[in-house]
Order: structure tokens, then sequence, then C-alpha cells
């Protein structure tokens, strides 16, 4: 089976839910020209805005909870992935625009708990994410071949599985040691920066060009401490 037969096969067999639901979201535009050309695209894009936008906001409420605790390095762990976030969401907003559409606000409830709590739900949401949500997201995407929207959901799902390393130790411990784990988080010196073209994620200054999108490491934002 070549490559492009292979992925027809896979678009078909596992994406044919996301077929329908997106083409569905599509008929909903505003039917203008870019709309016709990349209606898949461009529902796909509202997805992962709204998706990274919900994502940004729950980090921002785990943050305020982690420093009502005493977590701060936690809740600073927090507040650079939900940088990373809104980078993504950003972009997703741009590239909407520059195909001649909006992005949808979001109008959530977000649902903070204890910050025990709130990592184990962050763990869930980050694997899913790198698992099912961007694969899907992608697979969706190369039926309209918009390299840009291609290239920054790339971006996302890299940067999300930067993460995965942290987020399984953090699911891994957070059940039972809870205690532990938390006071070796708050042991750590930590100096996050978030690559402000695809959201990269280090804990060190950065010495080189980003590791996802290969841009200079001048576009790394440190990221200060959350108060
Ligand atoms: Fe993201
Ligand atoms: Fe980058």
């Amino acid at each position: 089976m070549t490559d492009i037969s292979r992925r027809q096969f896979l678009y078909l067999s596992a994406a044919s839910p996301f077929i329908f639901q997106f083409s569905a979201l599509a008929t909903q535009g505003e039917g203008n020209k870019s709309n016709v050309i990349y209606p898949r695209t461009i529902a796909v894009l509202q997805e992962s805005f709204k998706t990274e936008m919900i994502a940004y906001k729950h980090y921002i409420g785990y943050t305020s909870k982690a420093l009502s605790e005493k977590y701060p390095n936690i809740a600073y762990l927090f507040y650079s992935f939900s940088y990373s976030e809104k980078v993504h969401a950003d972009n997703y907003e741009r590239i909407l625009s520059t195909l001649g559409h909006e992005a949808k606000p979001i109008q959530i409830e977000i649902d903070v708990r204890n910050t025990k709590s709130n990592l184990q739900k962050a763990a869930q949401n980050e694997l899913k994410k790198i698992q099912t949500t961007y694969p899907d997201f992608i697979l969706e995407l190369e039926t309209e071949s918009c390299e840009e929207a291609i290239i920054n959901c790339m971006y996302s799902w890299k940067s999300h599985k930067q993460h995965e390393k942290k987020v399984k130790e953090i699911r891994k411990f957070s059940r039972a040691f809870f205690p532990s784990v938390s006071s070796k988080i708050e042991g750590l010196n930590l100096d996050f920066h978030v690559c402000k073209v695809c959201g990269a994620t280090i804990d060190k200054a950065p010495r080189s060009p980003c590791v996802i999108c290969n841009k200079s490491k001048s576009n790394y934002q440190k990221i200060e401490r959350p108060t």
C-alpha cells in the first residue's frame, strides 16, 4: 500500500465520523469564497481554536488555584502551559483571519478543583490531544492541503508531545503520592521559555533554534512567575 493510499484508507476507515462532523460544520459557514475552497480546513481551525482556548482558560484557573494552595512551581508550570496554549490559539485565529473568517467566541465554564485533581485532569487532556485530537485534525486537514494550517497543527501536536514526559510523570505519581511528587516539583529550579511561533515549551534558557519550528531562539519568550 502506498503512503497516499494508506492515508486514504486510514482517513476513510478511522476518521469517517470526523468527515461527517466537519462537513456538517463547514456548511454552516458564511459561504464566502474561502469557505468554499477550504471548508474542512476552516472547520478544523475553528475546533482547534476552541480546543486551545479551553485549555488556555483551564491552565489560567489551575495557576490561580496552585498559587492559593502554596505550590508556586506547579503554578509556574501551569502558567507556562497556558502561554503555550495561547500561542496555538492565536495561530489558529490568525489563519482563520487570512481565510476570511473570524474565530468563534468561546464561552465555557472552567472546571477548577484542587491542585492534585487539576494535575490529573491536565494530564488526561494533554494525552488526549497527543494521541487523538491532533492526529485526527491533521488527518482531516490533509484532505485539503492548506499548508499553513497543517504546519501549525503539527506545531501544536509536537508542542504537546514535548510535554508528554512531564505530564506522564505527573499522572503516574500524583494519584497516590501527591505530597512527594509536589515536593519534588517544588524543589526544582525551573526557568520556562515558550516559543512565540509554535508554543514549544522548555524549562531552561534556549541555546539554539527552536526544536520544533527551527526559528531563531530569539522567538522564545521567558515566562515570568505568576503572582
Ligand atoms: Fe495547545
Ligand atoms: Fe518554535
